[in-house]
């Protein structure tokens, strides 16, 4: 007999295939995997702390096709300790000094658990009221903590690279005549090209944002800095007058607290006389330095930065909280949602509450949002504006007595200010000879040659940067657990083999 068919109006017999992962599981699961990550924060990691993988080491372990069938949590977190864990760069490590170390914290990892346990979407107030609420009550309390202002709105972002990409964004909006929104920028004759100002050293994200923008990166103008790498403000009044003769309109300044190499810290409030004089949006990339304003005695760091338009700073960074997490902050909401707030039909409901309440997706480009408040809550909560203070302030006195170590020791030198927890220098054996560009290639190969035997050890990670074509060492502090021992240790390691380098 043929089967008679489905009755499709009727749903509930449906059986539910097989559902999630059962709950006694995931419990028992989710227990081995704090406890791994506890012993990972007590012990730190048990491998080299820059990855000795080989390019393409992983992918080979892991099967070319998704596989047919599920596997027990057994098998899967085997496979993590056995073919993910050795591709792992030790981020979470005290002896990570390299870039920007970020460092999640206890309580950020345990936010970052219940966010997506909660698998929150703020995008909208109705979509998760706790979200956007949080969000919008946690950057305040951050504004407050680095002295800005209390007109500033501010809300989270993946990245920094994304809150300067919105700012550039913004900074257009505010001329609204230009009616960029509409029109765009791309073949009109009435509209001169937009320039945008950033020093020299500011990060590369800068130009990835005029890149995006269609501004150009021809009208990014990268002005010259003085010899502690500080944008001149001189020359940056002079590239604008000389731009508004030409033709060209001026329209944003991007100054840095904190720049990538050195961490030198922009003349703001100089800045901020040329922006108001020429009627330029400045937007401050303080994406690493910016939380040490934190540190009472630290605030002057930001000084100017009340008069910006908009400003960036990296609790992913520097403030105890894993990737991803960028605060953003604007003076003025309503141009940066002038900007990009755009309701289709199917959101609609959304703008009915709009007097009521704020939607964060009108901020900026997507739609939905991760719960990242929550784990930044957790830190201020758990830490404290003190305990943070006292945090920083460990790191800056870490970076500060290195920097007195090197002052006191022939043969290496200091290369830029401390100005946080980050210092830059170099092995420099007296005994060179030659011009002064066979030096430098001499130290370039030596002071490579050190990092790279360093890292070699697994005992440490660090990086290099050019400081005025000058290749540069830097150790950065701003970890947890990092020590003084660890950070002594690190220094011998090094000196041992410039020593053997130089002998
Ligand atoms: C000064 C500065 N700005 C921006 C960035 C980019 O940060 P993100 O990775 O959050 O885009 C960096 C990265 O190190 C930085 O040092």
């Amino acid at each position: 007999m043929p089967e008679s068919p489905p009755n499709r109006s009727d749903i509930s017999p449906l059986p539910l295939p097989s559902g999630d992962m059962p709950v006694e599981d995931f419990r028992t699961a989710g227990y081995r995997v704090i406890d791994w990550i506890a012993d990972y924060l007590e012990k730190g990691p048990r491998a080299p702390i820059l990855s000795k993988v080989e390019p393409g080491e992983v992918t080979g372990r892991l099967s070319e096709t998704a596989p047919p069938e599920g596997s027990s949590f057994d098998e899967i977190f085997r496979d993590f300790g056995e073919i993910i864990y050795p591709g792992l760069t030790h981020w979470n490590s005290p002896r990570y000094m390299a870039y920007f170390p970020s460092s999640a914290s206890g309580p950020a990892i345990l936010g970052e658990l219940l966010a997506a346990g909660t698998s929150q979407n703020a995008m909208a107030w109705r979509t998760s009221p706790s979200g956007t609420e949080l969000e919008l009550r946690v950057m305040d309390w951050l504004r407050d903590l680095l002295g800005l202002p209390g007109e500033f709105h501010g809300h989270i972002v993946d990245t920094a690279s994304i809150s300067t990409m919105l700012a550039l964004a913004a900074a257009r909006e505010a001329h609204r005549d230009l009616q960029i929104r509409t029109r765009g920028a791309a073949g009109r004759s009435d509209l001169p090209p937009l320039t945008v100002y950033a020093s020299e050293e500011a990060h590369s994200s800068v130009d990835k944002s005029v890149i995006t923008l269609g501004y150009g990166q021809e009208q990014l103008r990268k002005i010259p800095t003085d010899n502690d790498y500080r944008m001149i403000s001189q020359s940056l009044h002079d590239a604008i007058r000389k731009d508004r003769d030409a033709g060209f309109h001026p329209l944003a300044v991007v100054a840095t607290v904190g720049t990538t190499s050195s961490t030198s810290i922009d003349p703001v409030a100089e800045i901020a006389d040329i922006c108001q004089e020429y009627d330029l949006w400045l937007h401050v990339d303080a994406a690493y330095g910016g939380v040490a304003a934190i540190v009472p005695e630290k605030r002057h760091i930001l000084d100017g930065c009340d008069r910006a338009d908009s400003l960036v700073v990296n609790p992913h960074k520097w403030l105890f909280t894993p990737m991803d997490c960028s605060a953003f902050f604007v003076r003025r909401p309503e141009v940066l949602k002038a900007t990009f707030s755009l309701i289709p039909e199917y959101l609609s409901s959304e703008r009915d509450s709009e007097e009521a309440v704020t939607n964060l997706m009108d901020y900026g480009i997507q739609l939905g949002r991760r719960f990242r408040s929550l784990k930044l809550w957790m830190v201020l909560r758990y830490f404290g504006a003190d305990g943070m203070a006292e945090r920083l302030r460990y790191h800056m006195t870490l970076a500060d007595r290195l920097a007195g170590i090197i002052e006191d020791q022939p043969g290496v030198e200091l290369m830029a200010p401390v100005n946080f927890a980050t210092v830059c220098f170099r092995f420099h054996p007296g005994s060179l000879e030659g011009t002064e560009e066979e030096i430098e290639a001499r130290l370039e190969e030596l002071n490579s040659r050190i990092m790279a035997e360093a890292n070699a050890t697994g005992e440490v990670f660090l990086s290099h940067t050019k400081l005025k074509d000058q290749y540069t060492l830097r150790l950065v502090f701003g970890h947890l657990r990092t020590t003084g021992d660890d950070v002594r240790e690190v220094w011998e390691l090094l000196t041992r083999l410039a020593e053997k380098a130089a002998g």
